[in-house]
């Protein structure tokens, strides 16, 4: 296949981190990525060039491209985490097979993404492209912090942001376990939803008197993994009325609040525990036999339907400049860009 020497794709405009934490929030891109005609990566040793079919946007994407996320930004480089294509170039027997990779070299928000060939994931023919072009990043922490909901013995768990499409996966994975999923949303037209989809109770913030419906179900379903994706004053008032032993497991930063911490004696007295999850540093410490595992289970999920990607919006590339932020800021579904558009 001859390949071209120039692409279009959304390229970082900045350097390393930022001093500001925003959120993943995003009116405007242009502050940083722009579109652009650039040079088409060359893979060396060890790495894969992949036609972009679809790359999906994650709140981590938005989080890097602000500078506040856990890897330092490069400029001039395209930006975007995840997606799914044609291997098209490298040394690797996957050479023109449809994988979904995460993309490390070069970004997915591109014609043509960069990655090592050791994360590339082939897919099945029938797994659907929105859910090969999202299933690292969502679909594999689903899976990875279920594993500590199972090892915490609880037959209940709690998630917030529990209508995001994580706590969706998270959701069906409990129900499909017989775990009760506890789900804490900020916004009551979600309840019925997540009720229908598996969940054993809805908390909705913005309801009168959420802590004390908190209690009530904590008492009952006596859960102990607190996963959370918010990182507000709510979460820690709900962390602190869980029992004895329970673990707020903090994965995201949706809200810019930063949470007091009232009762830090349970962390002496209940053995409590307040901790981190990064599925970087997951890939890095698990059992490598867990990974091609978790990626069967997951396309097995969604192929038959155990598990479903919802979509707000697939934008082309050309035009995501303008048109992302508004599917971004569409409730209940997830933004993709195709780069063929
Ligand atoms: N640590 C890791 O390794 C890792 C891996 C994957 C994902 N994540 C994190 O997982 C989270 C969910 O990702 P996703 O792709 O599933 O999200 P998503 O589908 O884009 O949904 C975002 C959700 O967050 C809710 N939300 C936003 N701001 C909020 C706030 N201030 N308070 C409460 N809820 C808020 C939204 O609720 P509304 O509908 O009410 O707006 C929406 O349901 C993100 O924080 C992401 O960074 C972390």
């Amino acid at each position: 296949m001859t390949l071209p020497d120039k692409m279009n794709a959304l390229v970082q405009l900045h350097d390393g981190y930022a001093a500001t934490q925003t959120g993943p929030n995003i009116a405007d891109l242009t502050p940083f990525v722009a579109h652009q005609t650039t040079a088409v990566p060359q893979p060396g040793d060890g790495q894969a060039l992949i036609k972009v079919h679809m790359a999906a946007v994650n709140p981590s994407d938005i989080h890097f491209i602000k500078g506040e996320y856990g890897q330092p930004r490069r400029k001039d480089v395209p930006a975007g985490f995840e997606g799914v294509g044609e291997v098209v170039a490298g040394d690797t027997p996957l050479l023109g097979q449809r994988v979904s990779f995460f993309a490390s070299a070069s970004g997915a928000w591109a014609e043509y993404a960069m990655t090592d060939t050791a994360t590339l994931v082939p897919c099945r023919p029938d797994l659907a492209e929105v859910d090969a072009a999202g299933q690292l990043v969502n679909p594999l922490t689903a899976i990875a912090m279920f594993d500590i909901v199972k090892e915490s013995g609880a037959d209940s768990f709690v998630l917030n942001a529990a209508g995001s499409q994580l706590g969706k996966l998270l959701i069906a994975l409990g129900r499909d376990h017989g775990i009760k999923p506890i789900a804490v949303v900020r916004r009551s037209a979600q309840a019925a939803n997540l009720r229908a989809l598996g969940a054993a109770e809805v908390i909705v913030t913005g309801e009168l008197d959420p802590l004390g419906t908190a209690k009530t179900v904590f008492e009952t379903f006596k859960p102990l993994i607190l996963l959370d994706a918010v990182g507000d004053q709510f979460t820690s008032d709900l962390f602190f009325a869980m029992p004895a032993n329970a673990r707020w497991i903090n994965y995201g930063k949706l809200s810019t609040e930063a949470p007091a911490l009232t009762q830090l004696g349970q962390m002496i007295f209940q053995h409590k525990q307040i901790e981190g999850f990064w599925l970087t540093r997951w890939m890095k410490e698990v059992d490598p036999a867990r990974i091609p595992q978790a990626f069967a289970e997951i396309q097995e999920r969604f192929v038959t339907g155990a598990w479903k990607t919802d979509v707000a919006g697939i934008v082309p590339l050309s035009e995501a400049i303008t048109k992302l932020p508004e599917v971004l800021a569409m409730p209940d579904g997830k933004a993709f860009i195709d780069p063929r558009a």
